[in-house]
């Protein structure tokens, strides 16, 4: 099934703000980590540095207060260098908590017995000048001292030396990160725009290739050529229903075409005809002619008059059927007999049916209820039907009007048979639409067209049904339907 222009819509708009929310997603994604990383690089592996680079200034500083004090025993010296010591301590468990790569917290943990042990021996130097001892080795505990010192500092360089190096790769690992995210953003993005372009130009020349088509049509139908449009590969299914009205629409124009010539041919002939006869006879009775002949003069003059009736009711039945068509015909509905005003048609067409020796019969059941009639108007329709009867069946032919009550007295029946030429079941419906005649080259057979599309309008007036049966050469059954109420 193809879809609406609304799903295509829908479809590529959803696709573009799919890749656009996918977009989106991954970016913050990727700058959540970026972030971490710059927060890790800042808050652990600077601080870290620092606190390194602290302990070491500590260090260096304590060396130069012990022996100051050791030389001048300066009790200041001594002070000095216990408020370093604290510090020292303080830096480097605050040092301790911060760190978490196995390397460094073994050597934090290294520089801390090392520093106790730097600790203790100063404390037991103090301890012999305190005692006022002269027989220690002062230029030893010096150089112990000064062994571990010298440890301490190059385990604390060891710590900024892998802090440093763990700053780099993170470094470089969000540079390399924003780096991918950029390329992977750029080539969803042009993935999006590529496929967004594609879907906009398959849309809009589904469209718009149906729409030019359409309109190339509708130019060819002012130009009177009304061709179908082939069915329009990938239209979107609002293009293809409108294809299809349109074709409907080409063939309901080619039928009035037809009908419009029809109608042309047709009337013109019924015009004609009665035209070229009322002249004829005028010349005659103009020029004096039959002067001598007053029987033949009366049956001139009668014709005329024979004409000039059947003129005016042509025309009367083109403005009834225009009145029809446009619901403006005033009906006058009375509850009345369908028998009696089927009888009255019937004995008007009696002379006829004699003159070409064709049985006309009525069969009527007893009891036809009355119903809701235009007596006038019904009485049209059975003249147009016994009229055709009569017309399209020849010489000593049978005609049957026929009228039933239907169970339960719900309708009335009416039909009317007869056994003349018959019509192509291929015609059944179409001979109900006006100015629709059937061509059987007898140019004999005069009339409208108008007949059975008036008599459907009248009986669809009193809410019956009007159709024909049919068979070529066997006869004709045009039957209609009255709601009895
Ligand atoms: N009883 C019938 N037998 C054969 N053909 C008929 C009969 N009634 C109608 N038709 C066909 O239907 C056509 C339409 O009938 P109608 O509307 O009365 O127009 P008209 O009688 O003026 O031709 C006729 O031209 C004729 O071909
Ligand atoms: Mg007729």
């Amino acid at each position: 099934m193809r879809p609406t222009i609304f799903k295509r819509l829908v479809i590529g708009n959803m696709v573009m703000l799919g890749f656009l929310i996918l977009v989106s997603a991954y970016v913050i994604y990727k700058l959540d980590v970026i972030q971490k990383l710059t927060q890790d690089i800042v808050q652990i592996d600077t601080r870290s540095i620092s606190y390194c680079e602290n302990l070491s200034s500590f260090m260096l500083s304590m060396v130069v207060f012990e022996k100051k004090y050791i030389i001048s025993k300066d009790i200041d010296y001594y002070k000095k260098y216990g408020e370093l010591e604290d510090e020292f301590r303080h830096a480097l468990v605050a040092l301790q908590t911060i760190l978490s790569s196995e390397e460094t917290v073994k050597e934090a943990n290294d520089i801390q017995q090392l520093f106790n042990r730097y600790a203790a021996l100063f404390a037991q130097e103090v301890g012999f000048i305190n005692a006022g001892s002269k027989d220690y080795d002062s230029a030893s505990f010096f150089s112990k001292r000064n062994q571990i010192a010298s440890q301490i500092d190059g385990k604390l360089d060891r710590i900024i030396e892998m802090k440093n190096e763990v700053k780099m790769k993170k470094l470089l690992l969000s540079s390399l990160m924003i780096d991918q995210s950029i390329k992977l953003t750029v080539t969803i993005s042009l993935i999006a725009l590529g496929l967004g372009v594609l879907i906009s130009i398959t849309n809009t020349k589904a469209i718009t290739g149906a729409i030019f088509l359409l309109e190339k049509k509708t130019r060819e139908i002012s130009r009177g050529q009304f061709n179908h449009i082939p069915s329009i590969q990938s239209a979107p299914k609002e293009i293809e229903e409108l294809t299809r009205h349109f074709n409907v629409m080409c063939s309901r124009l080619k039928e009035l075409e037809v009908m419009k010539t029809d109608f042309i041919s047709h009337f013109s002939h019924e015009l004609r005809t009665p035209i070229t006869s009322i002249k004829a006879a005028s010349n005659m009775l103009n020029m004096q002619l039959l002067k001598a002949d007053p029987e033949k003069e009366k049956e001139l003059s009668q014709l005329i008059l024979t004409e000039c009736d059947r003129l005016i009711a042509s025309i009367e039945k083109i403005l009834d059927l225009s009145k029809m068509e446009v619901y403006k015909m005033e009906w006058q509905f009375s509850h009345s007999d369908i028998v009696e005003v089927i009888e009255k048609a019937l004995a008007k067409f009696r002379p006829v049916a004699q003159t070409k020796e064709i049985d006309l019969v009525f069969e009527a059941e007893k009891m036809i209820p009355k119903t809701r009639l235009d007596e006038k108007r019904m009485e049209e329709v059975m003249n147009n039907l016994v009229s055709n009867a009569l017309k399209y069946t020849p010489e000593k032919g049978n005609i049957i009007v026929e009228v039933k009550a239907a169970p339960e007295n719900e309708k009335i029946v009416v039909s009317v048979i007869d056994n003349g030429r018959g019509i192509d079941e291929k015609d059944l419906e179409s001979i109900f639409e006006k100015f629709k005649r059937i061509d059987t080259g007898n140019e004999t057979l005069r009339g409208t067209g108008l007949g059975l599309a008036i008599s459907k309008h009248i009986i669809n007036a009193h809410k019956g049904e009007i159709w024909a049966e049919s068979q070529i050469s066997k006869g004709t059954k045009v039957s209609f339907t009255l709601p009895v109420v």
